[in-house]
């Protein structure tokens, strides 16, 4: 008896499935490249809506995931990352679904991102900005099970190998993600930089918050100045985390936080979210092209992916935490092999948490 309920629930769910889909053809909008974070254009439909986004259902290396501690290798080949200082323009962007600042491409010098995991040159293209409505759910990635409010994402492409964004998305190690996590915290723990993007984004005379579609320039950013000063970080092969999902990311998450005060929470959550203008055929698969979007009245907050599966893939670290956890430098000849810590678990957890809000006791970028 419960499984034929559970088969008409699931029939049911089919047909409006497809009724909403002809509903949606009907008003000749091109609804299939039209995607939300919630209902049947939501994360688990993403793959089905269009047979271009297939692997966000079918793939297996997607992104986001939730960092387990005791399940990260240290590697101690794994350098500093180096990003470029120098500032770049560009415009911020509510593109429905999100919040998007896309660099200028013709703001030279443009800003190179080397080093860490990374074989080739990226450089900087895009940044997104996922919350949520309530302060336990925002990021996409997770630290120990545990989300936090918000999440930065830096994305760069490989200009060694691709000539554009674009193209990198689609190719083998096109793209690095860079992944700071946003907690709460006092104004004066923030970076210059991220204080100045939170004016943009929420400063203004009331109606004057960044409306879906809208544009706002912003004549110089340093990418360096704005993330979090640290040299640690965690890093995989992981994927899009919108639509099309594509597995082309080395994703990088700095074992640092950014801090966001409650006031810039409150007014990112008065954000309204986008839908496509029926009369433009315009929208594109992903935040990457221009919107034309009208407003809902729906909040934009919790535009987060939900975690996906590891498969076992590995979750690498340049964090040594058997020297964190003995209090001592590490001896680099002691630990040049990469291996599992996973036998300390808990005590990796606390040390990694240790390290991870140690920002605390840190300057910042003033
Ligand atoms: C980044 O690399 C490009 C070449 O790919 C170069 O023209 C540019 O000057 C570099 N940026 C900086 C800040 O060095
Ligand atoms: C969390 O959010 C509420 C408002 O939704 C706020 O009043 C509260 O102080 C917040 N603070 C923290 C640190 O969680
Ligand atoms: C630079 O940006 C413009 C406008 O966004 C775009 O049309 C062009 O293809 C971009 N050029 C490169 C090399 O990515």
């Amino acid at each position: 008896m419960v499984d034929s309920v559970r088969f008409r629930l699931r029939t049911s769910c089919c047909i409006s499935v497809s009724l909403a889909i002809r509903l949606q053809l009907l008003l000749s909008v091109s609804w299939e490249d039209w995607w939300t974070y919630e209902g049947i254009s939501g994360p688990a439909f993403w793959g089905l809506i269009n047979p271009e986004w297939s692997m966000c259902n079918r793939g297996r290396r997607q992104s986001p995931i939730n960092i387990e501690p005791s399940q990260l290798l240290f590697d101690p080949n794994l350098r500093p990352l180096h990003i470029d200082k120098n500032a770049v323009a560009g415009y911020l962007s509510n593109m429905g679904q999100g919040l998007i600042f896309t660099v200028d491409n013709s703001s030279k010098p443009s800003i190179n991102l080397t080093g860490g995991p990374l074989s080739y040159k990226y450089e900087w293209h895009q940044m997104a900005l996922h919350f949520g409505l309530n302060n336990q759910s925002g990021s996409e990635h997770m630290i120990a099970g545990r989300a936090f409010p918000a999440e930065l994402q830096v994305f760069g492409f490989n200009t060694q190998l691709y000539s554009t964004y674009s193209e990198a998305l689609e190719s083998p190690h096109g793209i690095v993600a860079l992944s700071v996590l946003i907690q709460i915290g006092d104004a004066s723990l923030q970076t210059t930089e991220f204080r100045l993007l939170m004016e943009h984004i929420t400063k203004i005379e009331r109606p004057g918050l960044l409306q879906p579609g809208q544009e706002r320039p912003m004549p110089a950013l340093s990418l360096k100045m704005l993330l979090p000063p640290t040299d640690y970080y965690i890093t995989y092969e992981g994927s899009a985390t919108t639509p099309a999902c594509q597995e082309t990311s080395t994703w990088i998450v700095f074992n640092r936080p950014l801090y966001i005060t409650e006031q810039q929470l409150y007014a990112l959550r008065g954000l309204k979210r986008g839908s496509p203008n029926p009369n433009h055929n315009q929208i594109k698969s992903s935040s990457f092209s221009s919107p034309s979007l009208s407003v809902t009245g729906d909040p934009m907050g919790n535009n987060y992916r939900p975690i996906q599966p590891t498969h076992h893939r590995p979750v690498r670290t340049n964090i040594d935490f058997t020297s964190s956890e003995r209090g001592e430098k590490a001896c680099a000849t002691m630990h040049r092999d990469m291996h599992y810590r996973g036998e300390f678990s808990f005590e990796i957890a606390k040390t990694f948490f240790a390290v991870f809000f140690s920002s605390r006791t840190h300057s910042v970028h003033k």
